[in-house]
């Protein structure tokens, strides 16, 4: 996060106005005036939200011979947290301001050492107020995770938590999983699905949220073969990545120090993007150990092992855990995608998205709103609606509709012109290199099929 951008980089309000005014993301409430680390993905943001998490899902579940899937509840007994540490350590030191009373991460701050919400201590000298230079207190450990009650009476006894990670869910359901599957090991679970953070300061737009969403894997191995799992993984998962289309001089793996390892990991990479702040986290790939598996097997008094044929002993797996944001994705993505061109003296924005990432894959342009040409229109748009998401729009000057999809990354028009009539064809215009292509209405859903490869 600290390291300077470097090269052209794009302002991250260009991709908050836009996502606002296409419809990718809005503020949660705005109407009330919003609440700080929370946002609603409108209908072009919940399209490709919905895609990176299939995307995410083929490449973790459905390719793979050796993951399922698995969806958890979101709350859970209270001793899950206790057993997993989240309920000592899951804290993020805090300061205040004396003077503007503004609060602050500690480790956010000049003359602190680095602290998370895993549990590091805040230690170092006392840092001015970045906003005002008033005197700041001393650091507080905040506990990020958010409570609610179970059942009519609020009181200690039904407090539980909005679970801050999927990750206990799938190890709490280790042995239900293990059993019912018969799986043998290496083998994993993969699960995604909401998490919350009562985050001190949640920021940089959708990067650091209060509800966010996890695609997280619990992949369960042999000891001593976790090592060179881990490495397969952190492979595996910056390939994902650049298999999204994401430019391999904006992404980054980086080994974190010792200090900067959760209280459950033994080594841990990031997969980081060159976002406009910095070099940031997408992903954590940590090992694990045995660490979950062993202290809810204390904390319940369940066993949870493995049998090992080959031994003939129960063993205790090490975890490997690629955790990645459904979020800090799409913000990635889009500011990867994210172009502005000139063509034939006029600025074009693009976004260049993946196929299959794409929230629209085609849309249905009239050449003009006159009567002859809106039911042909129509057909075809009801043509293709079957097979992907689609728009039609017939509004404004077919240039301004071409540029409207292209910023909304749209790979491919089809336009139906006065020629329509008479050779029942279309016109395929593609969204980067603008080459437009002739093909006939019959062929039309084979010949998107074949371009849009698979999606
Ligand atoms: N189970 C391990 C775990 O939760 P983490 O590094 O705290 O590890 C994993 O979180 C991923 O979840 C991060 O790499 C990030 O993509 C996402 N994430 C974490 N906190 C977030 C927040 N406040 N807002 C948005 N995404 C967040």
């Amino acid at each position: 996060m600290t390291e300077p951008a470097v090269g052209p980089r794009i302002d991250m309000e260009i991709l908050v106005s836009l996502s606002k005014r296409r419809g990718f993301v809005f503020q949660s409430s705005e109407i009330y005036g919003g609440l700080g680390g929370f946002w609603d993905y409108g209908p072009l943001g919940v399209e490709l939200r919905n895609n990176v998490k299939r995307a995410w899902w083929k490449a973790a579940v459905q390719e793979r011979d050796d993951i399922v899937g698995l969806d958890a509840s979101i709350l859970m007994n209270p001793r899950v947290w206790v057993a997993s540490g989240h309920v000592d350590t899951f804290a993020d030191p805090m300061v205040d301001c004396r003077e503007c009373k503004k609060r602050f991460r500690a480790d956010d701050l000049e003359g602190h050492v680095a602290a998370s919400a895993h549990g590091h201590a805040a230690e170092g000298g006392v840092a001015r107020c970045p906003e005002c230079g008033g005197e700041l207190t001393e650091p507080r450990m905040f506990n990020l995770m958010f409570k609610t009650f179970v059942g009519p009476v609020e009181e200690q006894a039904s407090t539980v938590y909005l679970r801050p990670e999927t990750a206990q869910g799938m190890f709490v359901n280790f042995d239900n999983v293990l059993t019912s599957t018969r799986r043998k090991l290496p083998f994993g679970i993969a699960q995604i699905g909401k998490a919350f953070r009562n985050e001190i300061t949640p920021g940089n737009f959708i990067f650091r949220d209060r509800e966010f969403e996890q695609m997280e894997i619990e992949y369960f191995v042999k000891p001593g073969t976790d090592e060179e799992w881990h490495q397969h993984w952190v492979e595996a998962r910056r390939n994902w990545y650049l298999g999204l289309g994401i430019r391999q001089e904006n992404l980054r793996v980086r080994r974190l120090e010792k200090e900067e390892l959760a209280h459950y990991a033994k080594d841990t990479y990031e997969v980081e993007y060159l976002f406009p702040m910095g070099w940031s986290e997408l992903e954590g790939i940590a090992n694990r150990t045995d660490f979950d598996l062993r202290r809810h097997a204390e904390f319940s008094g369940r066993q949870l092992t493995y049998y090992d044929e080959e031994s003939g002993e129960h063993i205790v797996p090490y975890v490997i855990e690629p955790s990645a944001g459904v979020d800090r994705c799409f913000l990635a993505v889009l500011f990867d995608g994210y172009r502005e061109e000139t063509v034939r003296g006029e600025k074009r924005v693009l976004l260049r998205l993946h196929p299959s990432l794409a929230p629209v894959k085609a849309a249905v342009l009239p050449l003009s709103r006159h009567e002859s040409l809106v039911p042909p229109a129509r057909k075809v748009w009801d043509l293709l609606r079957p097979h992907w998401m689609t728009q039609y729009d017939d509004s404004q000057s077919i240039g301004r509709r071409y540029r409207r999809q292209d910023e909304v990354g749209t790979p491919y028009c089809v336009t139906v012109d006065f020629d329509t009539l008479e050779d029942q064809a279309v016109t395929i215009r593609e969204r980067d290199s603008m080459d437009q292509v002739r093909v006939p209405i019959a062929g039309l859903v084979e010949a998107l099929r074949e371009r849009l490869a698979g999606v």
